[in-house]
């Protein structure tokens, strides 16, 4: 390897981010979702990998079904491409090892109109399934921690 290069590709590694030669880590990036992406594995390993994460996004889909406040606006939905689609962003978000391949959170949730009172609904029907899969209330701190910035992105599009 020249010497140049070298050089390059040391002071990429040195300043971590920002150089064309060394993109960061992709769980590390600010990610297009509104998710503020976690920092490392840990909550994505914690939550069971993506089988884990597949299993509260299967109970929170049976918890907005039956949500009487909410289900209507599923009404059209193709739940299985929503349910791959949830199951990748949270993998994402939580630092595992997927890319989410949705729609940007402005654009999935444009024209539904939402309101507050649809998100909180939303992330009680998802509290409910994380409780049913017994995550443990800290993780699910973190992870609601992860879903919460994106609530202006989803409410009033
Ligand atoms: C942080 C909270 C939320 C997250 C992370 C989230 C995530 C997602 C994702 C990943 C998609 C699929 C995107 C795509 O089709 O490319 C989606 C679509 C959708 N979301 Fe959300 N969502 C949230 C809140 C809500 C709320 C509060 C409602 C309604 C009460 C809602 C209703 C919908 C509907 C109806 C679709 C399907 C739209 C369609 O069929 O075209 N979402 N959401």
């Amino acid at each position: 390897m020249r010497t140049s290069m070298r050089l390059a590709i040391g002071l990429c590694v040195a300043l971590a981010a920002g150089c064309a030669a060394t993109p960061p880590a992709k769980h590390l990036a600010p990610s297009a979702n509104g998710a503020a992406g976690a920092k490392g594995d840990a909550l994505y390993r914690a939550l069971g990998g993506t089988n884990g994460i597949a299993k509260v996004v299967d109970a929170a889909l049976v918890e907005i079904h039956g949500d009487l406040r909410i289900n209507v606006f599923f009404e059209k939905t193709d739940m299985a491409d929503l349910r791959r689609l949830l199951i990748e962003q949270l993998c994402a978000a939580t630092g595992g090892p997927c890319e989410y391949t949705g729609r940007s959170m402005e654009e999935a949730h444009s024209g539904l109109n939402l309101t507050d009172a649809d998100f909180d609904a939303f992330v009680e029907d998802l509290v409910r399934a994380m409780d049913s899969q017994k995550v443990p209330k800290d993780l699910q701190k973190q992870l609601l921690g992860l879903l919460g910035p994106m609530r202006p992105q989803v409410v009033g599009q």
